[in-house]
Order: C-alpha cells, then sequence, then structure tokens
C-alpha cells in the first residue's frame, strides 16, 4: 500500500497531468476548477441541476486560457462525438453513478486512441475486513443522502476490464475510518 500523500495532493498532481481537450465527468460544483491547467480547453458534466447551476457560475468566475463549457448530461449517455476528448477525468463520481460499466464504455468511446482516463475515487475496503461490511450496510442510506454515493464498490477491477492499460494505485486513507482510495491513469 503505497502511502497517502492526502486528497488534495493527489488530485493537484493528477490534475497537473491534464492536457488538450479534457472531459470532466460529474464535476459537481466546480471544486476542480482552481487546479486545472489553465491552457486545457474543458468541459464539465453534470446531471444535478443545482450543483450545474454553481458550476456554470464558477465557471464563468474561474481564470484561464482554454475553452470551458458545461454539459446537461449522466455519464452513462456522454451527448459528445467518438474519439474526441484526450482526458476524461472523474473525481468521486464512479461510487454515485446508475451504471459503472456503462460510464467505463462511454468513457472508452468519446476518448480518442492514446488518450487517457485520469481518476481518483474512494472504493470498497478489502473483503473480510469490518469497513466493508460496514459500507455494504450503509450504502442504501448513503445511496439517498449522499447525492447517490455507494462507499462499498469495488472500482479497480471494473476500470481494468474496461481498459487495456491500467496505472492504479491503491491508498488508504489515515485516521479512524481508513477508507481506501485507488487513483491513477487508463489509456484507451
Ligand atoms: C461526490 S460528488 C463529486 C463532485 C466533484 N467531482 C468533486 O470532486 O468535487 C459526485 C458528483 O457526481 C455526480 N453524478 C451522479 N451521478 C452521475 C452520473 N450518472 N453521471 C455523471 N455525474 C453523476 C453528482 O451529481 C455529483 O456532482
Amino acid at each position: 500500500m503505497t502511502t497517502w500523500p492526502g486528497y488534495q495532493p493527489l488530485k493537484r498532481t493528477l490534475l497537473a497531468t491534464l492536457t488538450g481537450q479534457v472531459l470532466e465527468i460529474g464535476a459537481g460544483k466546480g471544486a476542480n476548477l482552481p487546479l486545472l491547467p489553465p491552457a486545457i480547453d474543458w468541459i464539465g458534466l453534470e446531471p444535478n441541476p443545482r450543483a450545474r447551476r454553481t458550476l456554470s457560475q464558477a465557471v464563468a468566475a474561474a481564470p484561464g486560457t482554454g475553452a470551458r463549457r458545461v454539459l446537461d448530461a449522466h455519464a452513462e449517455s456522454i451527448p459528445l462525438p467518438s474519439a474526441s476528448i484526450d482526458v476524461v477525468l472523474s473525481t468521486a463520481v464512479l461510487c454515485s453513478v446508475d451504471n459503472v460499466s456503462a460510464v467505463l464504455a462511454e468513457i472508452r468511446r468519446v476518448l480518442r486512441p492514446g488518450g487517457r482516463f485520469v481518476f481518483l475515487e474512494h472504493v470498497a475496503a478489502p473483503p473480510g475486513s469490518a469497513l466493508r461490511r460496514v459500507q455494504r450496510m450503509i450504502a442504501p442510506i448513503t445511496r439517498v443522502v449522499d447525492r447517490g454515493c455507494d462507499p462499498g464498490r469495488d472500482l479497480a477491477p471494473e476500470i481494468e476490464a474496461a481498459f487495456a492499460g491500467v496505472d492504479l494505485t491503491h491508498y488508504t486513507a489515515p485516521g479512524l475510518l481508513k477508507i481506501p482510495f485507488i487513483a491513477g491513469t487508463a489509456h484507451r
């Protein structure tokens, strides 16, 4: 297990690698906007109307030289042409989507050959652990009260099944809960 560098430092490192035409799925209220490299062309996709309104305001106020726009859509059906995106970004989104494998297939579809899927996600604890049992138990509640979040998803095998070249690191955040995270890049 690699040492946890902290959520924000890890995000900063991943986002510094973004280049070209970037699609951020589940962009929320725009927490990642201040960390985006200035020259990229960025498209944010966000299905929640309230979050999307805040996101659009944040986009208008954000610095940057690249083009920026916001899409009203779910990542299971991305309204963009195939092979049109250099990098798809997802931070804390695959826990919330309705259909992980459909989202991963859509990400593959919109990426150009050689494009990258960059992700930072919290995942299920190891099989048999007490935390995993807790994650399974609270999922019906968090799905309702925490924007659809299911804390007990095994996302690493799903990403590895959807992409040929995956460079992925497992982390455990320190603290009482010891929440497991994965971060990395999958290549189209
Ligand atoms: C925990 S928030 C993370 C927001 C942002 N990515 C961040 O790191 O701050 C999860 C986001 O995923 C969005 N979401 C939920 N279901 C989705 C779907 N099917 N497709 C795309 N985004 C979705 C939610 O509306 C919410 O904005």
